[in-house]
Parts: C-alpha cells; sequence; structure tokens
C-alpha cells in the first residue's frame, strides 16, 4: 500500500503575509472601482476567503467548476465548465481567483470563455506558479508563489480531496 507523507513547503505564517500583499496591489490597482472576483472550485476557496478580508475595495464573488477530461491530475486540453457563474459580466471589472496555474490549459481555456462575454476588464490571480510546466502561454496578472515541478497540497489543495483543510502549503510525496 502506498502512503504519503507531506512536508511543509509554505508555512501559514509565510501564505498570510504574501496574501496580504498581493490583496494590497489589487486595492491600489482597482482603487475607486468595485470587483467581481471569479473563485474556480474546488481549490481556491481558501484563498479566495483570505484573498478578499485583505482588500480595501468592494468586491462581490461568485464561482465557477471546471472538469478537464483525463486523470484528474493532468489536464488533458478538453476543459468544459461544470457549474458556471451566476452572474453576468458585461461591463464589469472581473478577477479570476485560481490555486495554481500549471499547463496553463485550464485557465487560458476560462479567460477565452469569460473574454467573451465581454467584461471592462479581466485579470488572474493565482496563489502558485508552476512556470516550468507551462504548455500553452499564459502568464497571471498576479502570482502569490512560483513552485518548481512539485506536487503540493493544503490551504485548499487536495490530493483525491485529502489535506485540503492543512493551513500550510506542503509537498507530497509517497512513501512504499
Ligand atoms: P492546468 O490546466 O494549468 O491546471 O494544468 C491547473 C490545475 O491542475 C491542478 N494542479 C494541482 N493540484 N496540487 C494540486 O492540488 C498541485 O500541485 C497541482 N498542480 C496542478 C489544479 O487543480 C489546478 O487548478
Ligand atoms: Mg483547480
Amino acid at each position: 500500500m502506498v502512503e504519503e507523507q507531506t512536508e511543509v513547503l509554505f508555512p501559514k505564517a509565510v501564505i498570510d503575509r504574501r496574501v496580504r500583499e498581493l490583496a494590497g496591489e489589487i486595492t491600489r490597482d482597482y482603487a475607486g472601482r468595485e470587483i467581481l472576483i471569479v473563485g474556480v472550485l474546488k481549490g481556491a476557496f481558501v484563498f479566495m476567503a483570505d484573498l478578499i478580508r485583505g482588500l480595501g475595495i468592494p468586491c462581490s464573488v461568485d464561482f465557477v467548476r471546471l472538469a478537464s477530461y483525463g486523470d484528474g491530475s493532468v489536464s488533458s486540453g478538453h476543459v468544459r465548465i461544470t457549474k458556471d457563474l451566476e452572474t453576468p459580466i458585461e461591463g464589469r471589472d472581473v478577477l479570476i481567483v485560481e490555486d495554481i496555474v500549471d499547463t496553463g490549459i485550464t485557465l487560458s481555456r476560462l479567460v477565452e470563455v469569460l473574454r467573451g462575454r465581454r467584461p471592462a476588464s479581466l485579470r488572474v490571480c493565482v496563489f502558485l506558479d508552476k512556470w516550468a510546466r507551462r504548455q500553452v502561454p499564459f502568464a497571471a496578472d498576479y502570482v502569490g508563489f512560483t513552485i518548481s515541478d512539485v506536487f503540493v497540497v493544503g490551504y485548499g489543495l487536495d490530493f483525491n480531496e485529502k489535506y485540503r483543510f492543512l493551513p500550510d502549503v506542503c509537498l507530497l510525496r509517497d512513501i512504499a
């Protein structure tokens, strides 16, 4: 039987500080505007909850849930929306909040779909960026941390639905 072991990569205090910085940056960039934050379920919900509480501007929130055909840990290139927004975004300042950008396939597809709905502006904030694994060009406007090609869990991120509750971001290792 294979069990996993976790090792802390970003402790809660480091995450808290960085998320406050990001929220400050977003607050400055959108001063005087009201944004719609679009969270990508499920992984982004913890990050999004912390991020919006650091904002000094009004925001509303909505969520999308996406599925990519494939084995669940690897994007296959076919992304579909399994839960769509409930808010019309035409003319709105929209900020997508996602847990992690890996190959870039999911977010580039989501951006393409939402752009088609003619928001006034559309930006992306990711908690983690695995830039070395990009398969399609994609650059987020706001990035919490960049990480190498490692699998991480905690702070909303899961492995088979486990570990989302961990307050730290942890590396996942298999032990036989
Ligand atoms: P793309 O399309 O950019 O997909 O390849 C990004 C999605 O892949 C998942 N992902 C991870 N989930 N730990 C996780 O818990 C990881 O290290 C990891 N890397 C990629 C995640 O769902 C993300 O939205
Ligand atoms: Mg995700």
